[in-house]
Formats: C-alpha cells, structure tokens, sequence
C-alpha cells in the first residue's frame, strides 16, 4: 500500500473529469494528471513524424524518442513534447478523431502506464482517464466514475467550442463524442469500465461547483478513514 494518497477518476468524453479533478487536487493540493493529454501527445507526435494512426508498429519505435512533460499553468495544465509546447495542438479535430485508435495499442499502453504509476508513487495524486481504476491504480483509496448523459456532454463541449471562436456543429459533436465512448469502451486493452469499487457520480444537471463538492466530500470520509 502506497503512502500517498490516490484517487482515481474515470469515466467517458467529456463528462468533465478534467474540469472537477484540476479544481481539486488545487483545492488539496495533490498533482493533477491527466492520462488523455498523454495519449493525445502521442497521437500528435506521431502526426508530426508523419507515421499513419493505423501503423502501430512504427508508432511503437516512435515511443522510446517521446518525452512527455507537464508544467502548470493558467487556465490549463501545459503540456511539452520533447521540450516543445503543445498544450493546444493536443486539442485539435484530428488528434482528438483519432487518439482511440492509438490508446488502442498495447506499446503504447504498456509505456504510458509505467509513466502513470510512476507519478503516483511519489505524489498524491487525483488522476482522470479511461482505466485508472480498473488498471493504473487499482489500490486507489478513492474511485470515481463520472457520468453525464450524451447530450449534457455534446452541449458542453457545444459551449466550448464556441467561447474559443470555433463554429462547431452540435449533431456532429455529439456523433464523435458517442463514438469515440464506443471505441474506449469495447477496445481489447483496458477498455473504459467503471471499476467494481468505483462510486457512479452523474454530473447530469449538476453545476461544477455541486460535483466538486460531492466528490471532495467523498475524498474526506476515506482521508479519515
Ligand atoms: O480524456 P481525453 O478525452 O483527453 O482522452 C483522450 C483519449 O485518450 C480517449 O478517447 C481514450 C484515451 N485514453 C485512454 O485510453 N486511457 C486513459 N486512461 C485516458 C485516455
């Protein structure tokens, strides 16, 4: 059992994991990791190398050149591939259409995870992804699975895209967010599951500030536990 303290929050795209967990692990101080800004790192590296989504083989080689860095910062975490600042290319259409298929692959999988597990040895930690529970940190002291219905989500993001200028469709946002719920959930590695531990949290309805309290509040009973 780990000295640190670790809590795991899973769930599907865009149920706001990273907006409740980053206002927590401020709120108590732990370290904010985010495992999709990883897989979408290397979604985009292997972009920029110029290797097809499809060749999991050439995106294996890829791996041992990749360093991943976080660093913080306001409004978000910044994220660094080999010391080049890629907070927002992570961000974009292509990368976001296409990093199932490459969380989909077992190199890549095993990498990461040794990367994840190793954060967490030497931190408290509030860590959001798809199998954090179930596979990175399976002796979390608190577990989460974050829920909202698809149309909550879709209008969400809706909202998002908006606010940065874009002019997102809304019947197309919600397609790729239920797709990419379905390659998560049914891919052979670590699909998206909630843990059997795992407490069912439905952010549908609820404001931020509702969902953050109801979690830290779960957070707190197991501290003194
Ligand atoms: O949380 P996100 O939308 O940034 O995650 C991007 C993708 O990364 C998600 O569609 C699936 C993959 N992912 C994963 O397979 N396992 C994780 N722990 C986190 C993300």
């Amino acid at each position: 059992m780990t000295k640190y303290f670790q809590v795991a929050i899973d769930g599907p795209a865009s149920a706001g994991k990273s907006t409740i967990a980053k206002i927590i692990a401020k709120n108590l101080k732990y370290v904010y990791v985010d495992t999709g800004a990883m897989y979408r790192s290397i979604t985009l590296a292997a972009k920029k190398a110029g290797i097809s989504y499809e060749n999991e083989e050439q995106i294996a080689e890829l791996l041992p050149n990749i360093s991943i860095r976080f660093e913080p910062g306001v409004p978000v975490q910044r994220v660094f591939l080999n010391d080049e600042e890629i907070t927002e290319a992570i961000r974009s259409t292509d990368v976001t259409n296409n990093v199932s298929l490459v969380a989909s692959y077992a190199s890549v999988r095993e990498n990461l995870l040794k990367y994840q597990r190793q954060i967490a040895t030497d931190n408290h930690v509030i860590m959001d992804g798809r199998d954090i529970g179930t596979t990175v940190l399976p002796d979390a002291q608190v577990k989460i699975f974050l829920v909202a219905s698809v149309e909550e989500r879709a209008e969400r993001r809706y909202k998002e895209n908006t606010a940065k200028g874009m002019t997102p469709d809304f019947e197309t946002l919600k397609k790729d967010i239920e797709d990419r719920d379905y390659k998560d959930s049914h891919r052979e590695i670590s699909p998206l599951t909630q843990a059997s531990d795992a407490i069912l949290v439905d952010t549908t309805g609820l404001s931020i500030e509702e969902v953050v309290s109801k979690i830290t509040n779960i957070i707190k009973k197991n501290q003194n536990n």
